[in-house]
């Protein structure tokens, strides 16, 4: 079945929004995706009627509000198809979850001289937790190359392992070139060498299904952003071994299991890595926003943004003054581009005046950025709430601003 994009749009009340008297059309669906009325309502729901500190209380809302807050994670276990909810962390976001996993795993499993594998197409928040432990601790990072269209050889992946490796940090999907990894295959030639797998599926949780026990991942990392849900919350998959080993990584309320004032024992996981009041409506509307992409039918979400993407590349290619990073045939919906002869911040600003919102910069991957031999690029990425007659309107103003910068 083919997607209803008007009634998918419906549920978005910003899409409705002018900008410079054009139609908003919202092309960085990479950088952050719109919210549809089930997560505003229902966080306005929490604030107007169920909101109380969690875990704390023995009243009826300090209950209401932790049963929301706890269903919350068993929607982000069935999201990712978690074994249990016990192995879903909330965080700050993203990079909170990289950082958490960077110094309670660092602290406990890496020692100076351990290899930690990256690949070059790494966004920063996957790369400067891992500088940090180098810095610290010692520990040596080696890194992965990709073709220009991001695509990894596993022949040069496997080569990459000695007796030292211990982790693979690994992006899920690329917020630059589009290009998905082969996780499957990495977590078991990791496995293999008796290394863990940690994914940064920042980019990858709102394109498609996840699971991470097929993947047979041992941490997977996304932030609520990017799938619809609010900022100031993301969530972290470990398998709940590993989880039981690692310490904690801050330290304050409900992460403990009995404080004296000679000693300190740590709660279980989740609660030992959610140290203080957690962000509880942020994490309420992240449930709220994973449930809204499972009501929906992700296959036909994931069909529609693949069409949207089709049109841009063919489209793009025909043109022969634009340059684009990123053709692997089965990337998601992120087209990075460059107008011959015009800085991406020129053209994101003459696309910005025809209604047109896309990202342009380095996108937090520098070493990427080297590997290509570009400083910055434009990017438009999609969401399933966009359309081809916004693509028109979007070549239009490119051609738009070539005429004006090329
Ligand atoms: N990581 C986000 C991006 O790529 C912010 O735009």
């Amino acid at each position: 079945m083919s997607l209803d994009v008007a009634a998918i749009r419906a549920q978005f009340p910003i899409l409705a929004s002018e900008v410079y008297d054009k139609p908003l059309i919202y092309l960085d669906n990479a950088a952050s995706a719109q919210k549809p009325l089930a997560v505003i309502d229902r966080m306005n729901e929490v604030m107007t009627s169920g909101y109380a500190n969690v875990h704390r209380g023995l009243h009826y809302m300090s209950n209401k509000a932790t049963t929301d807050y706890e269903r919350a994670r068993e929607s982000v276990a069935r999201f990712l198809a978690a074994a249990s909810p016990d192995e879903i962390i909330f965080t700050m976001g993203g990079t909170d979850a990289m950082n958490l996993v960077a110094n309670s795993l660092g602290v406990e499993h890496l020692q100076k001289g351990d290899e930690v594998i990256l690949s070059v197409m790494e966004h920063h928040s996957n790369i400067v937790p891992w500088h940090l432990l180098r810095e610290r601790n010692g520990v040596v990072l080696k890194w992965l190359d990709v073709t220009d269209d991001g695509v990894i050889d596993l022949a040069a992946y496997r080569a990459l392992f000695t007796e030292k490796t211990k982790l693979v940090a690994i992006t899920g999907l690329s917020n630059v070139l589009g290009c998905a990894p082969p996780l499957k295959e990495m977590a078991a030639i990791a496995h293999e060498h008796d290394a863990l797998i940690f994914v940064d599926g920042c980019q990858k949780s709102v394109h498609g299904p996840v699971d991470v026990q097929d993947l047979d991942v041992d941490f997977y990392a996304f932030t609520g952003h990017k799938v619809y849900g609010p900022t100031g919350i993301g969530a972290l998959y470990g398998k709940l071994n590993l989880l039981n080993s690692m310490p904690p990584y801050r330290g304050g309320g409900e992460m403990i299991d009995r404080v004296t004032m000679e000693n300190v024992t740590y709660n279980d996981p989740p609660h030992r890595f959610e140290a203080g009041t957690p962000p509880i409506i942020e994490a309420i509307g992240l449930g709220a926003a994973v449930e809204w992409m499972m009501a929906q039918n992700i296959s036909d979400l994931c069909a529609h943004e693949q069409s949207l993407t089709q049109n841009v590349m063919e489209t793009l290619t025909g043109l022969n003054w634009i340059n684009l990073y990123g053709q692997d045939p089965a990337k998601g919906p992120v087209v990075a581009f460059n107008i011959d002869g015009a800085h991406p911040h020129d053209v994101s600003t003459i696309l910005d005046r025809s209604g047109v919102a896309v990202r342009a910069g380095h996108h937090c991957c520098q070493p990427l950025m080297t590997r290509l031999g570009v400083t910055a690029t434009a990017r438009a990425s999609f969401a399933a709430y966009n359309t081809h007659e916004e693509i028109e309107v979007f070549v239009e103003a490119l051609k738009k601003a070539h005429n004006m910068l090329g």
